[in-house]
């Protein structure tokens, strides 16, 4: 594989994307065009991790995050080994700790890590000398998902985000994607907009880098792109929504609040999805919806970050010998 010279890839863990500055995103994003491309070969794998290995410790649920980041390992030839909550020691009441501990024994290269406490993959990352990558932390970040949705927009806009609007439209309070993503997309030059019912907005909001709305005719106005959020129904406290009717009434994203958007304007969602209660299914499946398009770029990026984590070593090694 094709490698950029002269890059160093310092980090050793990923967290959040706060950390990554601009060069090492579009770094990341270089790295994986070069494995986009691979993924539509007939033969995908290439043995570039060959002999490093990645444990999946995924203690929330997960499909597409889990899978795509299994098949990136694959791909690349690593082994890949995956530790749920049921079925591991987690379940007889272990603590995160000791079983990171235990995972670390075994010398993996890099831990991925899906948990419903926010803060537990900085947890494991000040504790364990192997790279930690979250998957996903409580309401806290969702490093891997940011990346894999501006890598998808960058397939239609090209490098220049800059002056470029994003709607965020959902359960801002409770979603991981949106603190990641409002982050990331304003660290690019993407002017981002987030629409809510006010009880779905998160406390301080107001002083996060993003103009916030709570009426979706006037969020979805003039907006290049619209990323759907899903209502959290399994992290919401009771009472925050009238019902989800209601909810949907006024905050479902349909072909009609579409037309107030740019012509061409891009429609988005991590997945899963509730159809017809946060988008309109028929919206879903449209010529502009790149719903499935994100889920293919998840593989290309998780490629590229397994690739720069496993190998950050090497490369000081080949430099210093240089
Ligand atoms: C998201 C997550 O888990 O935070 N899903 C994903 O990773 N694709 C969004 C969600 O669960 O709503």
């Amino acid at each position: 594989m094709q490698q950029e010279n002269h890059f160093e890839w310092k980090h050793k863990d990923l967290l959040d994307v706060d950390t990554l500055s601009v060069e090492d995103v579009m770094h990341v994003f270089k790295t994986a065009d070069q494995f986009h491309e691979i993924n539509n070969r007939p033969v995908k794998k290439i043995p570039t991790l060959k002999g490093r290995s990645v444990i999946l410790f995924f203690y929330e649920p997960s499909t597409r995050t889990k899978t795509s980041f299994d098949m990136a390992g694959k791909r690349l030839s690593a082994d890949t080994f995956s530790l749920a909550k049921s079925g591991s020691a987690l379940q007889k009441g272990e603590s995160l700790k000791d079983t990171a501990l235990t995972l670390q024994a075994m010398n993996p290269d890099i831990i991925v890590l899906r948990h419903s406490s926010s803060g537990a993959a900085q947890f494991l990352a000040d504790r364990l000398p192997c790279s930690v990558i979250n998957g996903g932390d409580g309401w806290h970040a969702h490093p891997t998902q940011a990346l894999l949705d501006s890598f998808t927009l960058r397939q239609h806009w090209g490098d220049d985000f800059y002056g470029k609007e994003v709607l965020i439209l959902g359960d801002i309070a409770h979603s991981r994607v949106v603190r990641s993503n409002v982050q990331l997309l304003s660290k690019l030059g993407v002017r981002v907009r987030l629409c809510a019912p006010r009880t779905l907005l998160p406390r301080g909001v107001e002083s996060w880098n993003a103009k916030v709305f709570t009426r979706l005719e006037y969020a979805v106005e003039g907006v290049d792109a619209v990323m759907c959020l899903r209502l959290q129904l399994e992290r919401q406290q009771a009472g925050l929504l009238p019902s989800l009717e209601e909810y949907s009434r006024t905050h479902c994203l349909t072909a009609r609040h579409l037309e107030l958007a740019q012509p061409n304007a891009l429609v988005m969602h991590p997945g899963p999805m509730n159809r017809g209660l946060e988008i309109a299914s028929d919206l879903a499946d449209a010529p502009n919806s790149v719903i499935l398009e994100q889920v293919s770029s998840g593989v290309a990026i998780r490629m590229a970050l397994l690739f720069l984590f496993a190998t950050r070593n090497d490369r000081h090694v080949d430099q210093g010998d240089a």
